[in-house]
């Protein structure tokens, strides 16, 4: 095994689900930046990067949010809680930013083949993907055209307003993956939470509507007890397959 994967091993084993966490210990809050400034690195759909993070640092802030999060120990002892949100609302402008990039990179008329597909997909078919109607017709005559299509060829089959939100958070949640592994790389630990008040939660950050969270992460270092059992997972005879 390489020396990376031996390290990354330790990482990925080390992290827990931390639910409680040392008032007293150290805490280096920059941590929390440079581990957010990793996550958004991290792989997500089209590179459209519909996410934002809230950090919740102030006495008050943490309080509140802690509370929304049904007062768990995990969000009550937390240092620094960071709300992942998933923000499909936001697609238009990501969109605009990629073809603006991609301008740069390739010029306003490229010749190049693969660049003028690249354009394509972002000019043409993200407007069509992301775009739903409220009444859910624009995503029921996707659903019909890649079901027809689908008959002869492979053919993706996402693309309704629930598909869409899936998709957002799947991205959402990578980040979150990458964000927990940084911070214990940090040295520090991390708890996911979806048992919260969304509604709450987006009222305090003041988030439009159609934001959504995908979770709450607690942040801090470990305090004597603060993993609750011992680490349980199924046989991988029982989920990893070789076909
Ligand atoms: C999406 C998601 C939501 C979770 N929500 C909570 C939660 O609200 N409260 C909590 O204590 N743990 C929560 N967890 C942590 C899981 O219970 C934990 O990851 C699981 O038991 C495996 O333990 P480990 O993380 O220590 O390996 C959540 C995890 C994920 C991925």
């Amino acid at each position: 095994m390489k020396d990376s994967a031996k390290i990354f091993n330790q990482i990925v084993e080390d992290r827990r689900s931390v639910r409680v966490y040392d008032a007293a210990a150290e805490f280096d809050h920059t941590a929390v930046q440079r581990s957010l400034e990793r996550a958004i690195l991290s792989p997500n759909s089209s590179n459209m990067q519909l996410w934002e993070f809230y950090r919740i640092r102030s006495e008050e802030g943490l309080k509140q949010v802690a509370w929304m999060c049904m007062n768990q120990k995990a969000a009550k002892t937390a240092r620094e809680l960071v709300v992942f949100v998933a923000r499909k609302d936001l697609w238009r402008k990501r969109q605009r930013a990629l073809v603006k990039e991609m301008k740069r990179v390739y010029g306003d008329q490229p010749k190049d083949k693969g660049a003028q597909r690249a354009f394509n997909y972002y000019e043409s078919l993200i407007p069509k993907y992301y775009f739903n109607d409220p009444f859910g017709v624009w995503g029921f005559i996707k659903k019909c055209i890649y079901f027809f299509v689908g008959l002869k060829r492979p053919m993706v089959r996402h693309g309704n307003a629930t598909d869409v939100r899936i998709s957002v958070h799947k991205s959402a949640a990578l980040a979150a993956q990458t964000f927990m592994l940084s911070m214990k790389a940090e040295g520090y630990d991390t708890c996911p939470m979806e048992g919260m008040d969304s509604l709450r939660i987006k009222r305090f950050l003041k988030l439009p509507r159609r934001a959504e969270v995908t979770m709450v992460i607690g942040c801090g270092p470990a305090a004597e007890g603060g993993i609750y059992s011992e680490r349980f997972r199924i046989p991988n005879s029982e989920v990893i397959f070789e076909v």
